[in-house]
């Protein structure tokens, strides 16, 4: 089987590695990959993955490269390509695609989609309005006393939902979203929710059109600082499972969201193939979905697949087909955590072309995989090339033992500047009484 993977992060990284482990997979490319992506080879033939410089958004090239190759499944990694339509592009030419179409990307391109899709459907979210008119939007703001989450309806780099604990900086936020476009056209409408308090965790659930299958919980750190302090970013950490929502009760809250989703799909000619996955806030009142994001989450997936058991060739293949409703997913009992590494300056402003030692070391360490996100090779050295540079993996007997280990991983990698969190899975940990 010849497999075609989109995209260049740490969760891109972490679908090649894992699909490069499946017997059936014989050749892999990645576009456009990262040095640590070129590294992998795979298991059924030792063949290296090969990194193809196209674009993840160059939907003409990409469709020119799939009619010249021919894969048996092109597996695609990040929202904007999604979105862009890549995966009807393909469905067009006679390729099979793993993702959401165009159509059923809009759970995460839209917010204002998924809203009222919540609304329809009876699926837990925060009390919200959607709004084009900057009047109407304050006084629903006024009537959340100013607390409240002001989102940007289309995709804005993650960066389009700002929190405001007062009318003040409601009022703000709605003149730089909605009025000053400082998002561009993703403002022409915006999505107001109440302000959710609690503990947050990320779900993902696999899907066919028909089946969902859902992964256990696993918790993503937003903020680039320890404490949840300091700027919102693309996620400095995860681990999984996150004990919060477990057992019968992640069973239970699964089934209350994802069972009225696929109603809702069925009933709106919604055919989502792909990975979904619903940010949730666990409050006092019960779960409540903040939003819904259509691909694998980032850091997330990284701590999801080193625990995986399954083909995850085959599991995609199932979702793509439409025949995901008898495979079980299967899970390691040992916990993952994944510690993001990443350049000085990030989310803000950072340099590029860092030279990074220690990863042979890092390498030869037990139950340990660095995941690659922002690095390329320069000559014989690998460098860092994005905000976000490597997601360091490991797994253990217990939560404290995989974080130990991923600790003991990131202290043996070293590029200038480099900044990351020290208290990756700190919440479960604190729960636990250790
Ligand atoms: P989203 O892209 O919608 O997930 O929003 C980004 C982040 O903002 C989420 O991961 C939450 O941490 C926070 N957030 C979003 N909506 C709310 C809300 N209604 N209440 C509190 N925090 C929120
Ligand atoms: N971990 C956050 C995201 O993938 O959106």
């Amino acid at each position: 089987m010849k497999i075609l993977v989109i995209g260049s992060g740490g969760r891109e990284h972490a679908l090649v590695w894992k699909l490069a482990q499946s017997p059936r997979v014989t050749r892999m490319w990645c576009a456009p990959g990262n040095a640590g992506i070129a590294g992998e080879r795979l298991a059924a033939n030792n063949r290296p993955v090969e990194c193809v410089s196209l674009g993840a958004e160059d939907l003409a090239a990409l469709r020119a490269f799939a009619g010249e190759n021919r894969p048996d499944l092109t597996v695609v990694g990040p929202d904007n390509p999604l979105a862009l339509g890549i995966v009807d592009l393909f469905r067009q030419d006679g390729h099979r695609i793993w993702g959401p179409n165009r159509k059923a990307a809009q759970f995460e391109a839209s917010k204002v989609f998924s809203q009222r899709f919540m609304e329809k459907y009876g699926i837990p979210t925060a009390r919200a309005g959607t709004f084009a008119d900057a009047a109407a939007a304050l006084d629903f703001a006024a009537s959340l006393g100013g607390r409240c989450a002001v989102k940007a309806d289309g995709l804005a780099l993650g960066k389009g939902v700002l929190i405001c604990r007062g009318m003040a900086e409601a009022g703000q936020a709605i003149q730089e979203v909605l009025v000053k476009r400082a998002f561009g056209g993703a403002g022409a409408h915006i999505v107001i929710q109440e302000l959710l308090e609690g503990m947050e965790i990320s779900l993902h659930a696999l899907c066919d059109g028909r089946t969902a299958k859902l992964f256990p919980a696993s918790q993503d750190h937003k903020r680039a600082l320890d404490g949840d302090a300091g700027l919102n970013t693309g996620g400095m950490g995860a681990y999984c499972p996150a004990p919060f929502l477990a057992g019968p009760e992640l069973a239970a809250v699964g089934a209350g969201i994802l069972d009225p989703w696929l109603r809702g799909c069925l009933a709106e000619g919604i055919d989502f193939r792909g990975i979904l996955y619903p940010g949730v806030m666990l409050t006092k009142d019960g779960p409540k979905v903040l939003e819904f994001n259509a691909r694998f989450g980032d850091p997330e997936t990284q701590v999801y697949l080193t625990r995986m058991e399954n083909d995850l060739a085959e599991l995609l293949t199932s979702s793509a087909d439409g025949t995901l409703e008898n495979v079980e997913l299967k899970w390691s009992p040992m916990p993952s955590v994944c510690v993001v590494m990443a350049s000085a300056g990030y989310p803000g402003s950072y340099a590029k072309g860092k030279p990074i030692r220690g990863l042979d070391e890092a390498a030869r360490l037990p139950n340990t995989k660095v995941f690659h996100a922002g690095t390329a090779n320069a000559g014989d050295q690998v460098v860092t090339n994005g905000g976000r540079v490597l997601g360091v993996t490991a797994w253990g007997k217990d939560l404290s033992a995989a974080r130990a280990a991923a600790y003991a991983a990131v202290e043996t990698i070293h590029f200038e500047g480099a900044q990351f969190r020290r208290d990756i899975g700190s919440k479960a940990l604190d729960r636990a009484g250790g």
